[in-house]
């Protein structure tokens, strides 16, 4: 990725390309990238330090693009370790620097180190901060995703600096031709997503101000269709379907649950539906699956009964949406139980929490395995979730 995008604001930014769960619980195949920007002008800006994990890489690069300059300001978008985990760091090799932060920022940084005596400037929202040709304006983002984050927007160069808004996983070395969409969308609801109104409240804020680059902490830097992106942050953001389509998430035990779902999905297929999606729950990265959840207008959600409720990854899949604010969209059940099933009881408690959920009808319910005497409610429940979707 081409991170000369100015003169003057250099990338100094590293990749992390060994980590193994990013927040301890989300998998990273490519890496992440921890972004950090240095601005040179009369006065010399550093936006946001890096994880610890790669602090003695980062320092080298900053003194590298600092020279013999003097470091003056570090302005800090965001408390969250994967940026602030460098603040020591920096403060021992330029102990002179002023901190500049929001009110709750300077609340909530002893809460993660005993920092030495350091200057600081508290900014508040429209304050600027001149540099020289430079100008920074600064905008409070509380709760995108902590309640301290705030963005910057530089106006001679048209660059918001945005925290971990437009962010995406990915080290920047490992994904220079990806399509920045799915694993921005992976990021987005999994990190974000509980947040649609603040993320609304910002792109309110943004849309008043001329921005030709998106300087994100995470993920490649935005240069252009930035309508592209900010339409999808929009789309995300206002819980709003991206797509049309049908998500059917399973849980089985023994592989019978995962087989129904999949004759549904053929069933559902060949009434015309383009996209169906088929995923298991014990086995597929269950980031992953929520991000189709929330990409797609619809979901079959199809389980085991288990310990008179439903089998735990339906039910860890279940809470993770309702702690996303999954909501606006149509649901069918699929049930299994050989006994006594309780797995669409379990699953339908959780469903009727969540607002602007509509659960169509029937719910279907098998006996251990899919039998001849299952295909007419199996049809019914395929044919009902097609013509949600009308
Ligand atoms: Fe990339 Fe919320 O930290």
């Amino acid at each position: 990725m081409n991170t000369n995008f100015s003169d003057t604001i250099h990338y100094i930014g590293v990749d992390d390309t060994d980590l193994d769960l990013f927040e301890s619980q989300y998998v990273v195949p490519e890496g992440v990238s921890y972004n950090s920007y240095l601005i040179l002008d009369e006065k010399t800006a550093l936006m946001d330090t890096v994880d610890a994990r790669c602090m003695e890489e980062w320092i080298d690069k900053l003194d590298t693009a600092l020279g013999d300059r003097h470091l003056d300001y570090l302005v800090i978008s965001h408390l969250e370790p994967d940026h602030s985990g460098s603040i020591l760091k920096l403060l021992a090799h330029h102990p002179d620097v002023t901190l500049v932060g929001n009110a709750k920022t300077f609340a909530m940084l002893p809460q993660f180190f005993d920092v030495p005596n350091t200057a600081t400037i508290t900014v508040k929202e429209g304050d600027t901060l001149a540099l020289g040709a430079h100008t920074l304006t600064f905008y409070m983002a509380s709760m995108v995703h902590w309640p301290e984050v705030m963005v910057t927007y530089e106006s001679s160069e048209k660059i918001l600096f945005t925290a971990d808004g437009f962010g995406k996983f990915g080290a920047l070395s490992q994904t220079a031709d990806e399509d920045w969409a799915c694993e921005a969308r992976r990021y987005y609801f999994n990190i974000v997503g509980k947040y649609g109104g603040p993320v609304q409240a910002l792109l309110k804020k943004a849309a008043k101000l001329d921005i030709q680059t998106i300087c994100p902490l995470h993920g490649p830097i935005l240069t252009e269709n930035l309508d592209y992106y900010i339409g999808l942050y929009d789309t995300w953001s206002s819980y709003k379907p991206e797509n049309k389509g049908v998500l059917i998430a399973y849980a089985s035990i023994h592989g019978n649950t995962g087989k129904a779902a999949e004759k549904l999905a053929d069933i559902i297929r060949a009434k015309g539906e383009e996209k169906v999606i088929v995923s298991d729950l014990a086995r597929e990265d269950m980031a992953e699956v929520i991000e189709d959840a929330f990409r797609y207008d619809r979901m079959i959600l199809a389980a085991a009964s288990y310990d008179a409720g439903v089998f735990p990854c339906m039910l860890e899949f279940l809470h993770h949406l309702q702690s996303k604010a999954y909501q606006n969209r149509t649901v069918g059940i699929l049930e299994n139980g050989s006994w006594a099933p309780t797995a669409a009881k379990t699953m339908k408690s959780v469903l009727e929490t969540l607002k602007n959920v509509t659960i169509v009808e029937p719910t279907v319910t098998i006996k251990t395995t899919l039998k001849e005497e299952n295909m007419v409610v199996l049809e019914e429940l395929a044919e009902a979730i097609v013509n949600a979707g009308q």
